[in-house]
């Protein structure tokens, strides 16, 4: 039997591909929302507010368009090392305002470089990657990881530096009354902050009403719609293979949220692409197949993400928030435009054949193929892997579990196909 090339895959012509120019944009912003929602669902928009004081800081300081871009995306993903931990980093920051107890944290500590390392996946993302690798370094060389000093750290870098100490600040003290930040951060100047990125701060609060543009949810809300406008890229575009690069960084994301799902999206993609190729379906839906497997879990990383981790029994409760995930995921992407199809898809990747599943209880048909495929090669993953409440199982033991339960939960026919990959 002959498999498919997965590299295939990545040369198929860009105008199969209808993403508009302003998906990178729209992708990262509703994603990194969603990774930041506070124990009761609600958004922090941390990163948002970051990235629209960032933005405006680097207008008035006339960053080219290339730089002013880096700086948009670098600030929505500069927390983004630290999403695997239980709460958001900034929850722990404000605990520990004193720089050398955040030096000692290590989950602290480790925030920026982990962020680093995720999105050097990406190499388009190879300077943005940099400028969160370093937004904890403090303009006196007094900061992490690397203790760099003075213009030794980029210049995103260290607006992004003023922009997060302007937010966590403004956890512990009313954004009301913006005397009173500007007193507390300004002994800070020189030390943590580059001067004269200080002082264009300090007027854009006094003089251009900063403060405004991120003191509600609806301002935030509309100063960032009005900033994805400007941040088109086309670089994101330009490949297939630059879109799967993408994607896997997104899933390794997801996949990381407990070790025993290391590289989970990455096989059960490798899988729903052999069985989509057996099943004769064309190579544009093979892609997307391919990338809605990617990102089918990316809904665990909005809200409660510690129960992904429990190595206890769920409480009824506790399920009913992972059941949700396929929905969350739905979510996210449905607010990107372009990316319709693919949310589609992973909406339904945990209905059952006979209608027992979840979120709509679909039967048969009704589940997209698609999402049938993908139930199974998510299904094989899971019975394959060690995972808190289960040894992994061997292939045929694995497939035997699978046949067990077709017509139940599983399409027969599909079944059927990836047991003739398996076997092949
Ligand atoms: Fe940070
Ligand atoms: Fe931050
Ligand atoms: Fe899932």
């Amino acid at each position: 039997m002959t498999i498919y090339p997965q590299a295939r895959l990545t040369q198929l012509p860009i105008q199969d591909i209808a993403f508009p120019s302003s998906f990178a944009a729209d992708f990262v912003s509703e994603f990194v929302k969603a990774c930041e929602l506070d124990g009761s669902g609600n958004e922090i928009y941390h990163s948002w507010k970051v990235c629209i004081m960032a933005c405006r800081i680097g207008k008035k300081l006339n960053l080219d368009k290339n730089s002013m871009k880096e700086l948009f995306f670098a600030s929505l993903l500069h927390d983004i090392g630290g999403v695997m931990l239980d709460g958001h980093v900034i929850d722990m920051l404000t605990q520990i305002p004193d720089v050398y107890g955040q030096k000692s944290n290590f989950r602290i500590f480790a925030h920026p470089h982990r962020g680093e390392t995720i999105l050097a996946t990406f190499p388009t993302f190879r300077n943005i990657s940099e400028i969160v690798g370093t937004h904890h370094e403090f303009y006196d060389g007094t900061g992490f990881p690397k203790g760099l000093k003075g213009d030794k750290i980029p210049l995103c870098s260290r607006i992004i530096r003023v922009a997060d100490a302007v937010d966590i600040a403004a956890q512990v003290h009313s954004m009301d009354n913006s005397d009173e930040i500007i007193s507390l951060l300004g002994i800070f100047s020189g030390e943590e902050f580059d001067p004269e990125i200080y002082e264009v701060f300090v007027n854009l609060v006094k003089n251009e009403g900063l403060f405004d543009a991120i003191k509600s949810a609806e301002e935030i809300e509309w100063n960032m719609a009005a900033l994805k406008k400007e941040m088109t890229d086309h670089h994101l575009l330009s490949s297939p293979d630059t879109l799967n690069r993408f994607f896997k960084m997104i899933a390794s994301i997801a996949d990381n949220l407990t070790s025993s799902e290391y590289n989970h999206s990455l096989r059960v993609a490798e899988l729903a692409v052999q069985m989509a190729y057996l099943m004769k379906l064309d190579e544009s839906e093979i892609l997307t197949i391919r990338w809605a497997s990617f990102l089918h879990d990316i809904g665990k990383l909005a809200g409660n993400r510690s129960i992904y981790r429990k190595k206890d029994k769920l409480t009824d409760e506790e399920w009913q928030t992972v059941k949700a995930h396929s929905q969350k995921s739905y979510d996210i992407l449905n607010k990107v435009s372009g990316m319709d199809k693919i949310a589609y898809y992973i909406l339904y990747h945990h209905e059952n054949q006979d209608g027992s599943g979840y979120p709509e209880g679909l039967k048969g048909e009704k589940i997209p193929l698609a999402s049938r495929i993908m139930h199974v090669a998510d299904a094989y993953d899971a019975i394959t892997s060690n995972r808190p409440y289960h040894r992994k199982k061997q292939q045929e033991e694995a497939l035997g579990e699978l046949k067990k339960n077709v017509g139940r939960q599983f399409d027969p026919n599909v079944v059927e196909v990836f047991s003739k990959f398996l076997m092949s």
